[in-house]
C-alpha cells in the first residue's frame, strides 16, 4: 500500500460557463469510474460549483473551490465563505494561488487566515507556493518556499496535518509551457517534506501530499509522477479538456 494515495487536482481558473462545466465533468466521471487508486479533484470557478456538484453525486470524484475568504461571513462583496464551499459538497479549496499572490496582492498572513478557516470548516486546503523565475535565478527558490510554507501553515495543529495537501507551482512554470525538470521538482518537494518534518513530525510528514504543478501535460506527467516526493498533480490547462485530464490520471494510477 502506498503511504500516499496519488492525487490529480484540476485548477479551471476563470474558464468554462456552468453549461461548458456539465459537459466536461460529465466525460471525467464516466471514465474515471474505472480509476480507484487515485484521488480525484476538479476545481471549477464558484459559479459551476453546484452543477458540478450534482453532477458529481455518486462518483469517487471529489469537488474543490479554487479561493475563500477566512471570516465565516459579513460584509465582504464578491466573497465566499468556507461554510458556503461546504453546503455545496466541497471538499478542497486551492488557497494561496501564484495568480491570486500576484494579481491579488495576497499576503502569506492572509494567506495563513485561509488556511486555518479552511481546515476548522473541514476544508481541505491545497496551498501553493513556488518562486517566480527571478527568484530561482538569484539563488533564492528554497528560501523563498521556506517562507511561504512556515507562513502560510503557522498554527496548523497536528491533528489536522494530513488534511493539507501542498501543491509546488513554480510560477516560471505556470501556462508557460516550460516545465520544472524532475530533479528541479523533486529537490523542492524533499525539501518541502523536510519543511513538514520539522513542522509535523516525521510520521504526519510522510503522509502529507505534496503536488506540482506547472505545464504538467500527459507527455511530462510519468517522469515527474515517479519521483519520490512528488504525490500528484494540480493542473491548469490540460484540466480543461477531458482527454487530457484523463490521462494525467491514468499517469497516475500507473505509478507504483
Ligand atoms: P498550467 O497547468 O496551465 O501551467 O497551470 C498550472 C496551475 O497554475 C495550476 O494551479
Amino acid at each position: 500500500m502506498l503511504l500516499r494515495k496519488k492525487l490529480i487536482a484540476g485548477n479551471w481558473k476563470m474558464n468554462k460557463t456552468s453549461a461548458d462545466a456539465v459537459s466536461l465533468v460529465k466525460e471525467i466521471v464516466a471514465a474515471v469510474g474505472k480509476v480507484h487508486d487515485v484521488e480525484v479533484v476538479v476545481c471549477p470557478p464558484f459559479t459551476c460549483l453546484e452543477s458540478v456538484a450534482r453532477m458529481l453525486e455518486g462518483s469517487a470524484l471529489k469537488l474543490g473551490a479554487q479561493n475563500m475568504h477566512p471570516e465565516p461571513g459579513g460584509a465582504y462583496t464578491g466573497e465566499v465563505s468556507a461554510a458556503m464551499l461546504r453546503a455545496l459538497f466541497a471538499s478542497y479549496v486551492i488557497l494561496g494561488h501564484s495568480e491570486r499572490r500576484t494579481y491579488f496582492k495576497e499576503t502569506d498572513a492572509f494567506i495563513n487566515q485561509k488556511v486555518l478557516a479552511a481546515l476548522k470548516s473541514q476544508l481541505k486546503p491545497i496551498l501553493c507556493v513556488g518562486e517566480t523565475l527571478q527568484e530561482r535565478e538569484s539563488g533564492a527558490t528554497l528560501k523563498v518556499v521556506q517562507t511561504q510554507v512556515e507562513q502560510d501553515l503557522d498554527g496548523v495543529g497536528k491533528d489536522l496535518a494530513t488534511n493539507v495537501v501542498i501543491a509546488y507551482e513554480p510560477v516560471w512554470a505556470i501556462g508557460t509551457g516550460r516545465v520544472a525538470t524532475t530533479e528541479q521538482a523533486q529537490e523542492v518537494h524533499a525539501f518541502i517534506r523536510s519543511l513538514l518534518t520539522k513542522l509535523f513530525g516525521e510520521t504526519l510528514a510522510q503522509k502529507v501530499r505534496i503536488l506540482y504543478g506547472g505545464s504538467m501535460k500527459p507527455a511530462n506527467a510519468p517522469e515527474l509522477l515517479a519521483q519520490k516526493d512528488i504525490d500528484g498533480g494540480l493542473i491548469g490547462g490540460a484540466s480543461l479538456e477531458s482527454r487530457s485530464f484523463l490521462e494525467l490520471i491514468n499517469a497516475a494510477a500507473a505509478v507504483r
